[in-house]
């Protein structure tokens, strides 16, 4: 028996439900104002509150989109957002309630799996949550950054004003394409909640090379100066970077090294992303930081599985344990030619949080069984999953939600 209800929000509920969650994140209340400004873009729609009463004390949303898996195909997704439960009401059951609530949903939409950003890495295996994607953080310094002569020599750069950057990036985002596992569609709701003021607070610069426009940057002051060394000038974040080929990403980040007063960049970049190799010293471009970006939950196993391409490899049957959508438990077939359901008997079992953890590529299957997360019925099984799950590109997000 729980003190609170799982619904939906109705409209006219959604102020009390951003004020909640501006208490959970800590952020300033909004003024009427601001709060007319978000309005439209904070629908009711997908949005599942806990009420204690009339009260709203804890909240779950998601937006559908597209998730780029190996192989070049996108699948159905539930980008989850706005996960929240009021500092009086946590440790109650509360969030749980409400990831079982979305999960069943999302579901029951058709979605394939559903995609996070978690504040804290301890919350979310519990729902069957795995890391699906990693990134770096790096910080470059300019001084020291110099491109090889045999490196891309990439093309021109212009930067945009604000109303010319609403206007372009969208069908920019799109041209670009989702070439990378991990990358989502940029939908309507994505660029109008959040994103009209994140253009505003940064310069976007596009690239364009033989066929146009071919990569952008969103890229602001990090910091007024350098921390470790103030003389060196402003830290520039390259907050939003995206490049559909090596001379596109070459070029932004010439650009970007290039800038004038700049004494260091930094940005989350994919884990295989080869900037560093470009320089004449590779070192100029230091890895920071290594954590998680994002994190899957898979809500249709046979979707999911069929999706996706293999390497070659002798097929593998795993045998998959869903504790809470019950459907996807069974064993699957799976072969460079595909997946489909089997009765064949199972060489690995694992259930959702390892499922997402290899899903687009980030980990093999042989890493999760050596932690005890993928449960080994054959052991001839294991080397051929990992060539099988193994992906060209490592995965990467490289959209905030
Ligand atoms: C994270 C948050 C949503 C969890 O809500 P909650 O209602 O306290 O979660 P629950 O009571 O359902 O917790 C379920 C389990 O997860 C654990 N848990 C929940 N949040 C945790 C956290 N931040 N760190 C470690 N464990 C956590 C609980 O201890 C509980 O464990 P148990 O099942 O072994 O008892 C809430 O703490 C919150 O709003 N935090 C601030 C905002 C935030 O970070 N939101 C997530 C954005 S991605």
């Amino acid at each position: 028996m729980t003190d609170f209800e799982i619904r939906l929000l109705s409209e006219g509920e959604q102020r009390a439900t951003h004020e909640m969650l501006g208490r959970a994140f800590h952020d300033p209340r909004l003024t009427d104002e601001e709060w007319e400004r978000l309005a439209s873009a904070f629908p009711a729609d997908r949005k599942f509150g806990a009420f204690d009463g009339d009260a709203v004390i804890g909240a779950a949303s998601s937006f559908g989109t597209e998730l780029a898996v190996p192989g070049g195909k996108a699948v159905p997704a539930a980008a989850v957002d706005g996960v929240g439960v009021r500092p009086d009401r946590t440790r109650r059951g509360v969030a749980t309630a409400l990831m079982h609530a979305q999960l069943r949903d999302c579901a029951d939409r058709g979605e394939v799996v559903a995609y996070l950003r978690a504040s804290e890495a301890t919350i979310y295996g519990r729902f069957g949550y795995g890391v699906s994607a990693r990134w770096k953080s790096l910080r470059i310094d300019t001084s020291h950054a110099r491109f090889r002569d045999d490196a891309p020599a990439g093309g021109t750069v212009r930067l945009l004003e604000p109303d010319e950057a609403h206007e372009l990036l969208p069908a920019l985002y799109d041209r670009i394409g989702l070439h990378r596992p991990g990358m989502i569609a940029r939908t309507e709701r994505w660029w109008s909640w959040g994103h009209p003021r994140m253009i505003d607070e940064h310069v976007t610069a596009v690239h364009s090379g033989p066929d146009g426009d071919d990569g952008f940057v969103l890229y602001k002051p990090h910091d007024r100066r350098t921390l470790d060394r103030p003389e060196a000038g402003v830290a520039l974040l390259a907050a939003d970077l995206h490049a559909a080929n090596l001379g596109a990403l070459v070029g932004l980040w010439r650009f970007l090294l290039g800038v004038d007063l700049v004494g260091q960049v930094v940005a989350y970049r994919p884990l295989d992303e080869p900037i560093g190799l470009l320089l004449t010293d590779p070192r100029a471009c230091e890895v920071t930081r290594l954590e998680d970006n994002t994190w899957l939950r898979v809500l249709d196993v046979p979707a999911a599985l069929a999706a996706r391409a293999y390497g070659q490899a002798a097929p593998v049957v795993i045998e998959f344990v869903d504790p809470l959508l019950a459907a996807n438990s069974g064993r699957y077939r799976i072969s460079p030619d595909g997946a489909e359901r089997t009765g064949a008997p199972a060489g690995l079992r694992l259930g959702p949080e390892a499922f997402g953890m290899l899903y687009l590529g980030d980990r093999a299957p042989s890493l999760l069984a050596a932690l005890g997360r993928v449960e080994v019925l054959n052991p001839a099984a294991l080397p051929a999953a990992d060539r099988l799950f193994e992906t060209p590109l490592t995965p990467h997000c490289g959209t905030r939600f």
